[in-house]
């Protein structure tokens, strides 16, 4: 008899993490593989956020804090929030974990009774549904396809909500497919919400900076702000200023709600690295010229990628509105044959192929709940983008 918890079994490690280990092991056999399944900026942190972590180490901040999260931290948070999305958060209103990740399921622990359910519009965040399995809840997936721009409609989600519903999960800019919100449309969602007080609303903003063709950011806060008393605005550091490994991520959001994720928190991790923290206060209050050049050469890779991709005959490609992943969909691919006499059956197939015979690694849209599509990161340079894209067209050019 096994003695993992068997809520265990129907939980399945990161897909991204996943394609990344099958492109490392091809790698190990001397195989040259392009990874583009794993998502993080390649860019180093700015010097100036590494300056700032080795002068606390050296000060003596190397001590536990509070489980929240430091008061300068927090306050940086609050600032950032005020400064950049017109949000008013109190530091009490803000809680600081291991990566929005964390973030995310303490939020959900402090929440989830067995049963409960999350609306997961598709495409999603891989980790979503894993997460709300693993804590006894059910994930609701609502298909949301790309002529609706990959976006939850008013209609959909009305339809999605029942007396057990309690999150709605958002993401924008999406991963895997940078789509954005505007301000009207989540209002329009805000309209159905305020017709259902058992829903809480879970609007994860990690990509907020990763937005292309001057695009500005609406935070659901800022346009739903009625809704307020049950809306945790999630971000973090990772993804904007090229801090994956120093995992830091953050919340804010009504003050029952933050308080528990805190004190699950003390339980189980006791607090942030102290280290990390401090190099958040520099992130959020220091110089932000680096943020805008991340964005600038994410906003030309995916220039780059469009192009390439759209050229390529049997995928498609909706530009994404940010965040640095490109969603592919390859559904005049399924049901055809590779060179080895193969039926690519569906994504999961094409992908393998792609690996196998194109030498990239990428993630197959089953992943994130919505096929035939696979996502690539365009988190990596121009030039082995534009390599990986003439594989990945050399690939398909041979599936008959
Ligand atoms: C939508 C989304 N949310 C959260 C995360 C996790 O971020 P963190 O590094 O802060 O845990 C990711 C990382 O890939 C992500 O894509």
């Amino acid at each position: 008899m096994s003695y993992i918890v068997s809520r265990l079994s129907v939980v399945k490690p990161s897909a991204s993490m996943a394609a990344s280990q099958a492109a490392k092991a091809l790698r190990a056999k001397g195989v040259d593989v392009i990874d583009l399944g794993l998502g993080e900026p390649d860019f180093p942190t700015p010097l100036h956020i590494i300056d700032a972590a080795h002068f606390a180490a050296k000060a003596g901040q190397t001590l536990y804090t509070a489980a929240a999260g430091t008061v300068e931290v927090r306050e940086a948070i609050a600032g950032k929030f005020r400064r950049e999305n017109g949000l008013d958060y109190a530091a009490d209103d803000i809680v600081v974990a291991n990566g929005a990740k964390q973030i995310i399921f303490n939020a959900l622990m402090a929440t989830l009774e067995t049963g409960d359910e999350a609306i997961l519009p598709a495409p999603y965040f891989v980790s979503y549904p894993e997460m709300v399995k693993l804590l006894g809840g059910t994930p609701v997936v609502v298909e949301c396809p790309e002529t609706s721009g990959f976006r939850i409609t008013p209609a959909l989600l009305e339809k999605a909500i029942t007396p057990r519903t309690k999150w709605l999960f958002l993401n924008m800019p999406g991963n895997p497919s940078g789509a954005v919100y505007s301000e009207s449309d989540l209002k329009a969602l805000g309209a159905v919400l305020a017709k259902h007080p058992q829903v809480l609303i879970l609007s994860d903003e990690i990509y907020e900076h990763i937005l292309f063709d001057g695009r500005e950011f609406v935070s659901f806060g800022k346009a739903c702000p009625e809704l307020k008393d049950r809306t945790l605005i999630v971000n973090g550091v990772s993804k904007s200023y090229a801090m994956t490994g120093w995992r830091v991520g953050y919340a804010a959001g009504p003050a029952p709600l933050v308080k528990a994720m805190s004190t699950i928190q003390s339980q189980s991790c006791t607090s942030v690295c102290s280290i990390a923290q401090a190099a958040t206060v520099a992130a959020l209050n220091g110089p932000q010229d680096e943020v805008a050049r991340f964005r600038q050469a994410f906003q030309s890779r995916r220039n780059l990628v469009v192009g390439g991709i759209r050229k390529i005959d049997g995928l498609t490609l909706p530009a994404p509105e940010g965040a640095f992943y490109a969603y592919i969909g390859c559904a005049s691919l399924i049901g055809r044959k590779t060179p080895k006499g193969v039926v690519l059956e569906d994504d999961a197939a094409v992908s393998n192929y792609l690996l196998s015979e194109g030498r990239v690694a990428s993630v197959p849209g089953v992943a994130y709940g919505l096929s035939p599509y696979f996502r690539i990161s365009t988190a990596t340079s121009e030039e082995t983008l534009t390599e990986a894209i003439a594989r990945i067209n050399a690939a398909v050019a041979q599936v008959e």
